[in-house]
């Protein structure tokens, strides 16, 4: 990780800061990027006080905000040679009665969001290539009900990291994604509190018998960034605990 620059969306949540804390920890200069541009910039001059992280406001969901995020990290440090697409967002709701409004934004955030990031990225890498991973989740393969939106997009950016990795390949990006079980952030203890999950019965399906930790799902991703995986591409890591293997009672 020496001296790379990487772009980290999400990196003010659970998952995006603990990734982005890894990375810095390792010697790469870390670009978070998140809705709320003050307290990005905020986070970030926690893990960096000299400077080595940098803040940067970015709706995925905007296309122009992501060539701006892409060009902050080249304009701030000088190049980009890899992006972690953690932003995102969990909303529960009985498929029958699922508003399309909310049927498009998940599908916005979680799908087109991660396209319109990984674009911009990839066009201001540069001749030496460069690694993105995309966090999609178990729901890219295991069906959940009241999901429908969430489960449909991850299993788009699961085909997304496929089609990316095979293009973009002749230009030395690699691309591939991480798909964590229920990871322990606010997002899980949203859902936990709201009553759409119910953690003894999520450790209980897991056979290594609790949730992820956020370095859990770092240090895979770490992994995929990093020369220790250079002819890995488009591949999807899951880092479930042996939910996806597990199909007993
Ligand atoms: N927590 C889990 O159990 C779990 C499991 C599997 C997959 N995931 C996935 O991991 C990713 C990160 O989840 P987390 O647990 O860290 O959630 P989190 O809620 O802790 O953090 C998500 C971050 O994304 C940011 N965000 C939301 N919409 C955005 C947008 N349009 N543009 C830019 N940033 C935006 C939020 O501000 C927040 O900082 C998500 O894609 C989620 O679907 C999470």
């Amino acid at each position: 990780m020496k001296g790379k620059v990487i772009l980290v969306t999400g990196g003010a949540g659970g998952i995006g800061y603990e990734v982005s804390s890894h990375l810095a920890s390792h010697g790469a200069r870390v670009v978070l990027a998140d809705l709320d541009g003050a307290s990005t910039a905020a986070r970030a001059a926690v893990l960096s006080p000299t400077g080595d992280c940098a803040g940067v406001a970015c709706d995925i969901t905007n296309p122009e905000d992501c060539d701006r995020a892409a060009a902050f990290a080249v304009d701030h440090y000088g190049r980009l040679d890899g992006m972690v697409n953690c932003a995102g967002v969990s909303k529960p709701h009985d498929s029958l009665t699922l508003p399309p409004a909310d049927w498009a934004r998940m599908v916005d955030i979680q799908l087109n969001g991660a396209f319109y990031i990984a674009q911009a990225c990839a066009r201001r890498m540069g001749d030496s290539g460069g690694a993105i991973v995309l966090i999609t989740s178990t729901n890219a393969e295991a069906a959940f009900p009241r999901r429908a939106a969430y489960c449909a997009a991850k299993a788009g950016v699961a085909m997304l990291t496929k089609v990316l990795a095979i293009e973009w390949a002749a230009q030395g990006i690699r691309v591939n994604a991480v798909g964590p079980a229920y990871v322990a952030t606010e997002m899980t203890k949203r859902n936990i509190a709201a009553g759409n999950v119910n953690e003894a019965q999520i450790k209980a399906r897991i056979p290594l018998g609790r949730l992820a930790q956020p370095a859990d799902v770092a240090s895979a991703v770490a992994f995929l960034l990093g020369d220790a995986s250079s002819f890995v591409t488009g591949h999807s890591l899951y880092v479930d605990g042996g939910w996806l293997a597990y199909g007993y009672f």
